[in-house]
């Protein structure tokens, strides 16, 4: 379809839409922000210590290992802590959402399953929002940045690394780490980082890259590359202050040859991943997760339920294809009850049947029972009968229980 031609017209007057950034900004500011993170990485690597020293607060506690006699979990957790920041005016609601048990298991085959699960299901929840008639309360639950810890072997990226980041990389922006860096030397850290880098681009695994627009200006381009640079990120966390040798108070980790500063960019590369996650990059992180992300999700799925998708038309703008796909959720909903509620029905069925059943055992029990009594009460009065024709008289205890067992008899 041709657009129709533009034409460039000058303003004689000052008319006011050049407030509009200003207007956007107002708006944004006042509705707060939504972003949710999620860290991935096996327990001990320093994961709540690095959420803390990112938003410089302690948001997330450190949860206490597990001792070795407690009965540990079957499957890898999804717990979210949210909390409300604000920055100069700013507020920020940020959701951190933690995976316990990952790769903590003997088999760890099945440790992404979970975790795609709890993504795709925000997708879910989302996608539910969008179909409401009234969209004006939207909650974005969706997971826009996946940190994901590497352990610091010095070797390369292990199995599960390896797998976790080619089940998810389709799913949410994800951004490698190279925890507790302090523990290579500067050389370590250089070829590892080369070690990791090949990896994922032999798995055709795509992490989160920060686009690079058109007519940017060279400092932009400058800061995305140097940020470019540094990826993975090897950093080190640490929310105590600590003295330098020369009589600074730093956030940093001290040690007997020194202090290693968590805010110095020389020592690691802390600030290049804040300036991604929070300066800089935020917002194109929450970009790409709804228009590329969820996007591709949204289709996938509604190509699944046999609504076609044109992706020229915008969705907002085409209603034929939105009550499309308003019936082809709800007809999957549906689908869902029906198959719980025949599970439920089944199982009804199975209850009744196993109680009947054991009824009918007890009855069985009961009649053999009774049976067996009747039997054992003929056999002793054949026996009485017949040792009264052979002319005994009966004792005194052989004649009660013959009346009684003749009155047990005789009773209707
Ligand atoms: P789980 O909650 O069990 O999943 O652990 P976690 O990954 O959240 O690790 P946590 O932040 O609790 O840190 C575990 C230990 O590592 C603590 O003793 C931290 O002080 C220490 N630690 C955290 N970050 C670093 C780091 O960058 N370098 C070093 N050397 N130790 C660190």
């Amino acid at each position: 379809m041709a657009s129709d031609p533009v034409v460039r017209k000058k303003l004689t007057g000052y008319v006011g839409f050049a407030n509009l950034p200003n207007q956007v900004h107002r708006k944004s500011v006042r509705k707060g922000f939504q972003f949710t993170a999620m860290v991935v990485g096996e327990s001990g690597l320093g994961k709540s210590t690095l959420v803390n020293t990112l938003f410089n607060t302690t948001l997330y506690p450190p949860r206490d290992p597990i001792p070795p006699s407690a009965e540990r979990p079957q499957t890898v957790a999804i717990q979210s802590i949210s909390a409300d920041i604000e920055e100069n005016g700013v507020r920020l609601r940020l959701t951190v959402v933690d995976t316990p048990g990952f790769g903590d298991f003997v088999n760890n085959d099945d440790s992404w399953k979970p975790i795609l699960e709890d993504i795709e299901s925000r997708f879910d929840a989302y996608l539910e929002q969008e179909n409401r008639i009234n969209r004006q309360k939207t909650v974005d639950n969706r997971v826009h940045a996946c940190l994901y810890f590497i352990q610091p072997t010095g070797h390369s990226l292990k199995q599960i690394d390896i797998e976790f980041m080619r089940r998810l990389h389709q799913k949410v922006n994800l951004i490698p780490i190279i925890a507790k860096a302090d523990t290579l030397t500067d050389e370590e850290v250089h070829s590892f980082k080369q070690r990791v880098l090949s990896d994922i681009h032999f798995h055709n695994i795509q992490i989160f890259q920060a686009p690079v627009y058109e007519n940017e200006d060279e400092e932009t381009l400058g800061e995305h590359e140097e940020i470019a640079s540094k990826i993975p990120f090897a950093v080190v966390g640490s929310n105590q202050e600590v003295v330098t040798p020369d009589g600074r108070a730093v956030r940093g980790r001290a040690y007997p040859w020194g202090v290693i500063e968590v805010d110095n960019e020389e020592h690691c590369d802390f600030v290049k991943l804040r300036q991604m996650l929070v300066r800089t990059y935020m917002e194109e992180l929450r970009e790409r997760t709804d228009q590329v992300l969820y996007e591709n999700w949204r289709t996938e799925k509604l190509v699944s339920l046999g609504v076609p998708q044109d992706s020229s038309v915008f969705k907002e703008t085409n209603p034929a294809q939105r009550v499309a796909e308003e019936r082809a959720l709800h007809e999957q909903k549906l689908g869902k009850m029906e198959i719980e509620m025949k599970m439920v029905f089944q199982q009804k069925v199975q209850e009744k049947e196993a109680k009947l059943k054991q009824s009918e055992e007890e009855l069985y029990a009961r009649h053999r029972d009774m049976r067996d009594a009747l039997e054992k009460q003929r056999s002793e009065l054949e026996d009485k009968r017949r040792r009264l024709e052979g002319g005994r008289p009966l004792t005194p205890t052989e004649k009660t229980a013959t009346k009684n067992t003749t009155r047990r008899f005789l009773r209707p």
